[in-house]
């Protein structure tokens, strides 16, 4: 099978969180068609080993690759972390992006110099939001934080309960004191936090930053540069694939998008 214009973007994440970029996705690019994989089975990847992560990103890559995605869109910090390289190996040709580049470039583009970063075990141990951001500017100030009981309460839907609420305000706590201007949402499930976390700041300015609409925005240049932009009339379609429980997968992927996924699917990937 042939890429061309026609054929759909890949977007992965180990579960529910990278649907905010696939809505990202939709909002900038509503003609495109797209395969959407959440490895609910083995979520959540950001307690998990290098290795581990490392495995399961290229399964899911050569998955995508076998559904003839024109683009493949890390829709995950964790993965962007530990696996981007093995990532883009499995992918061969096709463009890859992912949220911490995006994410990284879109905390520059504030000019804010204290600057918070959240996100899972793997991700704030790698360094990688500190890495890049110091590449770009080496007079920032950066403080992260690992907030690994997030992922859980997203996949349970507790985004905005009282539970939800104590977690947050326990995790930001060195934030608020500490004369922070922005704040990283370094995983794509905290996204669905944010009308919570504005809670927890609401005595303060901080500039919240989520990777979701940079990397819509990338994916549109880059297909344009490569003549790959779907061109035609046609509403795209989003397909989901998900490795486990796919009834609980829709009710909050539909409460989240707040419309109904007809199109979604079981698909196991063990070797
Ligand atoms: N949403 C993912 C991230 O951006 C993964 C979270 C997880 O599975 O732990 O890191």
């Amino acid at each position: 099978m042939s890429i061309d214009s026609t054929s759909p973007i890949g977007i992965f994440d180990s579960g529910i969180g990278g649907l905010t970029v696939a809505k990202a996705v939709m909002d900038t690019l509503p003609n495109e068609d797209i395969i959407y994989f959440g490895d609910t089975a083995r979520v959540p990847y950001g307690i998990k080993s290098k290795g581990t992560i490392q495995k399961y990103s290229a399964e899911i890559t050569r998955f995508l690759v076998s559904k003839n995605v024109k683009m493949v869109i890390i829709a995950c910090n964790s993965v962007s972390a530990v696996a981007k390289a093995i990532v883009t190996e499995t992918a061969g040709e096709l463009p890859v992006l992912n949220v911490i580049d995006t994410g990284t470039k879109a905390a520059i583009k504030t000019g804010k110099k204290q600057i918070g970063v959240i996100g899972t075990l793997a991700t704030i141990n790698s360094g990688a939001y500190k890495t890049e951001l110091l590449k770009r500017d080496d007079s920032l100030v950066i403080k992260s934080k690992a907030c690994p009981m997030l992922v859980p309460l997203a996949e349970e839907g507790w985004t905005e309960n009282e539970v939800a609420l104590k977690t947050l305000s326990i995790y930001l706590d060195r934030f608020r004191t500490n004369g922070m201007e922005a704040l990283i949402l370094g995983c794509t499930h905290y996204p669905l936090f944010k009308t919570s976390i504005k809670k927890v700041f609401a005595d303060r300015e901080i500039e919240i930053i989520d990777s979701a609409d940079a990397v819509a925005k990338s994916a549109r240049s880059r297909l344009k540069k490569l003549n790959l932009l779907n061109t035609g009339e046609k509403p795209g379609n989003l397909s989901c694939f998900v490795s486990d429980h796919p009834q609980r997968f829709r009710e909050l992927a539909e409460r989240f998008l707040g419309r109904e996924i007809p199109d979604i699917y079981i698909k196991q990937l063990q070797e």
